[in-house]
């Protein structure tokens, strides 16, 4: 039996090809290594239910955390924590519930909106599963010192214990959310609620709590997708700001671009300006070839939709295990790529943070009227209905510095009001909109001030600098004789360039941390920038990090599998122990205990059909082991492989009879006795 087998599974192995190409380097993915406990600083979820005695104080039941998380963040008319429900899904608490999956089903949020209170952005920096059947929380959240998400686990999750928040085994948490960030299924989101059937069904199991599921849809699963996806961009966003960059030059020009993006109410921000092109974007291009020859690779947050009342096991496909394709690859860095990361970088500021810059400038800006600049320009009636003219005003024929469309309202042989359809100046880009907040009538025009609201920034061009008054000359309110626009700018954002010059400078005495290597803090950079700005501190940001130490996880031992006695069942150790050593049901922990003999035997033919998966690329196939994000695929071709399938296949045969192999390798997966059971 056993040389038989050996010559099986060397045929397998001679079918297998090797070919290897070169591949672009993942920007963050389970392959690359990182430990469960973070370097520095704690997650959201921990600066969000930790007290100051560093006790987890966690809102039960469920809907009393959601309440206390909408009280945190500002989201317009809508709730800020998105919600859907998963009764039949693919996580790795999908079969806890079973067979009650629509009463147990899993709740999943996330967060969208401005914090409310505090300065930490919490928008795709937490999401929350809970399965209410097992009492677990599952949670990924942001850590911002570490730069990185955190996975963690809280236990006892119920109204009669005390909850137990512990770091989770990382690797393992990674063989599905490949990309160290949440992970979520492609549209329609079958799995979820907004597929009306599983709606009905929740309906259905628990009237009373899901009644407002009759007759609506929610829009929520296409709100947790984009918020997955936008959390899937921080960690390329920090990549590049620490390697991308290789000194504070770059940083600080990258900083400047975010800030003129973001002041600029999101528009854009001044991509032609020589700063921005040889201190970050010929700085990155640079560090590219040099640290990415073959280009970087994006993990994807999208997994396929899956029908969940399909018949059919998952395909490899479906399966969160198997290996994903990038959701994009960058080979080079070009002018989309470079500004992109602009755009990421600038989410990790606050909209308080922008309004506290904003209010800033007008202040300081007031006291230098000389920096303000006039545009003017001529304008022509272009056409008119009864109650408007159509005004076309530019300064010169084809390279306008200044071009406007403005449409007055006229009535009883007189102009009453004005709106601007588009304004665009030679250096910026975009097209501005910007909203009139107080129009004046002059003894010859129309003055509209764009000063903004309260509570909203003003308008500014992707220059950073504001438009602060835009004015409509005429001769006679026929409109019949010349008419000219004018309009001012305030050249207010020297403030911060100069702010950024002293900074590096600060920089290179040594003084500083916001520009160094080390993750993007926002905190930080607030910091030194409100102070070279000699802005008040802000009394709303958080106390300073609790020195507080993470509890240390206590190291994995596992017992027996040792010496001869095992044979080549002792590799299980190294290549399964780190997921399957622990006393849990999924994955289950075949590994723990003092029992492992009798788990092994009882799980003896799933292991060894994922053992073989490896060498069947067939769409039906199960998932192999170890997971294929957390191991080299050269480990399928090796002695070990080779040693641990050919030594359990032997203890399958021996056990349970040569027929219990043949039907490891026939491929009816779900078939096959399960590996653990309660007892
Ligand atoms: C077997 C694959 C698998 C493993 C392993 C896994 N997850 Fe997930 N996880 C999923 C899938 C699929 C989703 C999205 C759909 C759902 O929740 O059903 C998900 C969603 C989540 C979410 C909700 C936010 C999001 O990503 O959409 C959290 C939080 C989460 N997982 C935490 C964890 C933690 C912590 C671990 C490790 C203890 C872990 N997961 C391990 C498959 C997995
Ligand atoms: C990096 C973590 C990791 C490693 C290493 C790993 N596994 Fe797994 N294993 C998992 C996860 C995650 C699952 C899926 C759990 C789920 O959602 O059902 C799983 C599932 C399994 C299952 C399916 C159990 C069932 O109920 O059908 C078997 C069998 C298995 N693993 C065997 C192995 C063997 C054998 C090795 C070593 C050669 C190994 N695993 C190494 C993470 C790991």
């Amino acid at each position: 039996m056993s040389r038989r087998f050996k010559t099986l599974i060397l045929l397998l192995l001679l079918i297998a090809g090797n070919a290897v190409l070169a591949a672009p380097q993942w920007v963050a993915h389970t392959s690359i290594a990182s430990p469960d406990l973070p370097p520095g600083g704690w997650s959201r979820f921990d600066d969000l239910f930790r007290d100051a005695s560093g006790q987890y104080q966690i809102p039960y039941p469920f809907a009393e955390l959601v309440r206390f998380l909408e009280a945190r963040v500002d989201n317009g008319q809508r709730s800020g924590v998105r919600q859907v429900f998963i009764p039949i899904g693919r996580s790795l608490q999908r079969n806890a519930p079973a067979p009650d999956f629509f009463h147990f089903p899993r709740a999943l949020i996330a967060l969208q909106g401005e914090p409310a209170a505090g300065t930490r952005v919490l928008e795709y920096r937490l999401f929350i599963a809970h399965q209410p059947s097992t009492a677990t929380l599952e949670v990924i959240s942001y850590n911002d010192i570490a730069g990185r998400f955190e996975f963690q686990v809280v236990d006892a999750y119920d109204a009669r214990q005390r909850p137990l928040v512990r770091q989770a085994n990382r690797l393992m948490c990674l063989s599905c959310h490949q990309n160290a960030a949440p992970i979520f299924a492609m549209r329609p989101w079958s799995e979820t609620n907004f597929n009306v059937e599983v709606a009905a069904r929740l309906h259905d199991a628990l009237p009373a709590r899901f009644k407002s599921f009759v007759g609506s849809l929610s829009a929520d699963a296409g709100a947790i997708d984009l918020l997955a996806e936008r959390a899937n961009y921080l960690a390329a966003a920090q990549l590049i700001w620490q390697q991308g960059c290789s000194d504070a030059s770059c940083r600080a020009a990258a900083l400047l671009a975010l800030l003129q993006y973001r002041l600029s109410g999101e528009t854009n921000f001044a991509r032609s300006d020589s700063v921005y092109r040889s201190d970050y974007v010929a700085n990155l291009r640079r560090n590219w070839q040099r640290n990415w020859p073959d280009g970087l690779a994006l993990a994807n947050s999208r997994i396929v939709d899956r029908d969940p009342f399909a018949e059919e096991p998952l395909t490899r496909t479906e399966d969160a295990l198997s290996l994903r394709p990038p959701h994009a690859t960058w080979r080079d860095v070009d002018a989309i790529v470079a500004g992109g990361i602009i755009i990421r970088l600038a989410g990790f500021m606050t909209q308080a943070d922008i309004l506290r810059l904003d209010r800033h400038l007008i202040a300081k800006g007031n006291r230098s009227v000389q920096n303000n600049e006039r545009l003017e320009a001529r304008c022509r009636l272009s056409n008119h209905t009864e109650s408007t003219r159509l005004l076309k005003c530019a300064n010169g024929a084809s390279k306008a510095s200044l071009r406007a469309t403005i449409e007055l309202e006229y009535s009883l042989g007189k102009v009453q009001s004005m709106r601007l359809l588009s304004l665009r100046l030679a250096d910026e880009p975009g097209l501005l909109e910007p909203t009139i907040v107080n129009l004046t009538r002059l003894a010859d025009g129309l003055q509209a001030d764009l000063e903004n609201a309260d509570g909203a920034i003003s308008m500014r061009l992707p220059s950073g600098d504001r438009l602060h008054s835009l004015k409509l000359h005429w001769q006679d309110d026929s409109l019949q004789r010349e008419i000219h626009l004018e309009i001012e700018i305030a050249r207010e954002f020297q403030i911060i360039e100069q702010a950024l010059a002293s900074m590096l400078l600060n920089h290179r005495k040594g003084n500083g941390a916001s520009l160094s290597t080390g993750p993007f803090q926002r905190e930080v950079i607030m910091a030194e920038l409100g102070k070279a700005l000699g802005l008040a501190a802000d009394h709303n940001e958080p106390p300073q990090a609790r020195r507080q130490q993470h509890a240390q996880i206590p190291a994995r031992t596992l017992p027996l599998l040792k010496g001869e006695q095992a044979g080549d069942l002792a590799l299980l150790q190294p290549y399964c122990g780190h997921c399957h050593g622990a006393d849990t049901l999924a994955p289950p922990g075949f590994l723990a205990g003092n029992d492992t003999t009798r788990h092994i035997e009882q799980c003896a033919a799933r292991i060894l059909a994922r053992l073989l998966a490896w060498h069947d690329p067939s769409e039906q196939a199960i998932a192999p082991m170890p997971p294929p994000a957390s191991i080299d695929a050269n480990w399928s071709q090796s002695e070990d492989y080779f040693n641990l399938t050919a030594a359990i296949g032997e203890q399958l045969a021996a056990t349970r009879g040569s027929a219990a192999v043949i039907a490891a390798t026939a491929g009816s997966y779900d078939l096959l006795p399960p590996c653990m059971t309660i007892d």
